[in-house]
């Protein structure tokens, strides 16, 4: 079993990330931590408690960062093209859901659960860097005791998503996915290169929600606007950003993958710039150097990635 904590800013693809955490098999989802992004951190955890609530999720939810990790930096417009105004693509939700939330902020919910579960936890991350940032910076000491850290961000070989070098949820706090990237603990970043061809197309999911119970009607429902959203890139479908992320921590073998130290370019015309200095090929001294080497994902099995979404999420 793998346990799981689930960082996200639902949003839509996120919505399906998460219900394949919650009904994959070998997978335990001991909490949810939510961040800003897609929109505001009181509209993505107001939609993290309805999709609990939706689909009987028992892991606990704990609200996030609203800001990026340097205060100086100034916040951009929610991206509502694409998540619509209440970040699950304008499907009708509750202004308020009845269920509590988590005590604590979400950094301090990752260091305690860490904690009192040394080399066991598995954290993905599928929003800005922030909430992990600042649990390294707070207590260092659990990126020795986490298992792994999976997350969805970043292009290395590919264009970005929000400018030609960079991609959303790295541009949206680049101070903190510098943080992650260099820390001690083993990131596979799984970014564009994989995930923007990796898309399901609109009739593939309409036909799950045909054979699917509520929970996945409500995924259809919800990504309706996100897929017309997406006409620019994916001939009628949506690339399934969040859910490769998830997919990588019980099939792995599903993607190649290099390795080396990545950095984030932070400031300038490439600000969120992801860079990986592969492992094995030389390059004067510079500003990779002495820094762990991470997985970076560059290939993807998408037939085979989307199936087991399919399968996963078809099981009720
Ligand atoms: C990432 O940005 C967000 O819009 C998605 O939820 C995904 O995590 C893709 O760049
Ligand atoms: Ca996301």
């Amino acid at each position: 079993m793998h346990k799981v904590i689930y960082d996200t800013d639902p949003g839509v693809d996120d919505a399906m990330a998460l219900l394949f955490l919650h009904r994959h098999p070998e997978i335990d989802l001991i909490g949810i931590t939510t961040v800003f992004g897609n929109a505001s951190v009181e509209t993505t955890t107001r939609n993290a408690l309805f999709l609990k609530r939706e689909w009987d999720i028992p892991a606990p939810v704990a609200k996030g960062a609203s800001v990026t990790i340097d205060p100086a930096r100034r916040e951009r417009p929610w991206p509502t093209m694409v998540h619509g105004e209440n970040g699950l693509g304008d499907m009708p939700v509750p202004e308020t859901i009845d269920l509590p939330v988590d005590p604590r902020p979400a950094h301090r919910f990752i260091i305690e659960t860490v904690r009192a579960n040394p080399g066991e936890v598995t954290l993905v991350a599928v929003g800005r860097m922030t909430n992990l940032a600042l649990a390294l910076k707070e207590d260092p000491e659990i990126a020795s005791l986490v298992k792994g850290v999976v997350i969805m961000g970043g292009n290395f070989y590919v264009p970005g998503n929000v400018s030609p070098v960079a991609e959303a949820n790295i541009h949206g706090d680049p101070e903190a996915a510098d943080i992650v990237m260099t820390a001690p603990w083993k990131v596979v970043v799984i970014g564009l290169d994989v995930t923007a061809i990796t898309t399901m197309s609109r009739s593939y999911l309409r036909d799950m929600a045909a054979k699917g119970d509520k929970a996945v009607r409500q995924l259809d429902e919800l990504s309706q606007s996100y897929i017309d959203f997406y006409k620019h890139a994916v001939e009628d479908g949506m690339m399934v950003h969040d859910s490769c992320a998830a997919v990588y921590v019980v099939a792995p073998d599903l993607f190649s993958t290099i390795t080396g130290p990545v950095r984030v370019v932070c400031g300038g015309i490439a600000d969120g710039q992801t860079v990986v200095k592969p492992d094995g090929r030389r390059f004067p001294p510079g500003d990779w150097d002495g820094l762990p080497s991470q997985v970076v994902a560059t290939g993807i099995e998408s037939e085979k990635v989307l199936d087991l979404i399919r399968d996963t999420l078809l099981r009720a």
